[in-house]
């Protein structure tokens, strides 16, 4: 199932794989697994891979683009999110001394130009200004996104980690399609803080990461609000039986919003376990039954 993150942005799968572990900074999948990975995503309708260049301290879309080399039919089938932004301290760019961010012109057209390098492919999807910088222009960043975009490298335009009003600003300037952000049962802000308001009022979809809290629904000495989540989320889990992933991504997706969750893990059986998810409808008092163990306290 595919859609489109907004009336004028591309078409993306319903549910993403997200490349952040795939790498040095996860599980350094050898470009076999990779390619094995990309097709058995392909295979359950994932066609849309969400990297950034800092990945694996800008490494991890080079083992993405040397797994889909030369297939040019893959590339058709295949929709690619990057970003760029946040310089990062590592042997990888000895030049930074602190991590910081850069939303120049400069350097936003040269990161792309390395990003499609790597990834070996003549487009990118979609970019993504990866967090907001206090110094960021909005007339570079919209000079450096119509020269990408007249090109032909990159399609479409978003953000990621952008609060209400960054978004709004940069808008003004260049069309958004996206705001990534996090969210999942233990991370309630964008549902509080206008930030999925405006995805609606926009109409524009948000990309949700870490939606299972990086593995923190599943630790084996969990804290109490997970606890307390999981015991109602697996109540739920019993009652349409199946599994706790499952109850969780299903209750990201009831958001009004049509949040697009960015699926982190590297298995297959997970990543699976998320397509599954779209056909679960929790009834909204099961929503505020997760909302309720989250919060530790009822609705007003
Ligand atoms: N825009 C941003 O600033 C930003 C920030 C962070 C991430 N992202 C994107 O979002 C994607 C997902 O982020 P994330 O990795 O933080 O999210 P996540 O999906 O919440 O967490 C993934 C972690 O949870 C574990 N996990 C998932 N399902 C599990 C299950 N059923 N049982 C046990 N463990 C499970 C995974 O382990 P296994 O691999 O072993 O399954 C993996 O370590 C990233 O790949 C990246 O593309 C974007």
């Amino acid at each position: 199932m595919n859609v489109q993150v907004s009336s004028k942005g591309s078409t993306f799968s319903r549910i993403v794989a997200g490349c952040m572990n795939w790498g040095e900074w996860g599980v350094n999948l050898t470009v076999n697994e990779a390619k094995e990975l990309i097709d058995n995503c392909l295979d359950i309708g994932v066609t849309t891979f969400d990297h950034a260049d800092i990945y694996g301290h800008y490494t991890t879309e080079k083992l993405f683009g040397k797994a889909i080399k030369g297939n040019h039919a893959l590339r058709e089938k295949i929709q690619l999110i990057s970003k760029c932004g946040i310089k990062l301290v590592t042997p990888n760019r000895p030049d930074n001394n602190i991590t910081s961010y850069d939303t120049s012109k400069g350097y936003i057209v040269k990161s792309v130009e390395e990003s499609l390098k790597k990834l070996q492919t003549d487009y990118l999807d979609l970019l993504l200004i990866h967090r907001p910088s206090p110094l960021m222009n909005p007339n570079e960043i919209a000079e450096a996104f119509t020269k990408l975009k007249s090109k032909g490298k990159v399609l479409y335009f978003g953000v990621s980690n952008f609060t209400r009003t960054q978004f709004e600003m940069l808008n003004t300037f260049v069309p958004l399609t996206t705001n990534q952000i996090e969210i999942s049962p233990l991370h309630l802000n964008p549902f509080l803080d206008g930030t999925l308001d405006q995805c609606i009022t926009k109409n524009i979809r948000p990309m949700a990461y870490s939606t299972l809290a990086k593995g923190s629904f599943f630790a084996s000495t969990p804290g109490d609000r997970v606890v307390r989540i999981n015991e109602v989320a697996n109540q739920l889990a019993r009652k349409y039986n199946t599994t706790l992933d499952k109850i969780l991504i299903s209750w990201l997706i009831k958001h009004p919003s049509g949040i697009i969750p960015v699926i982190g893990s590297t298995k297959i059986s997970r990543i699976q376990s998320a397509v599954d998810a779209l056909k679960i409808r929790i009834t909204d008092e099961e929503w505020f039954m997760i909302w309720e163990a989250s919060m530790g306290k009822s609705v007003p």
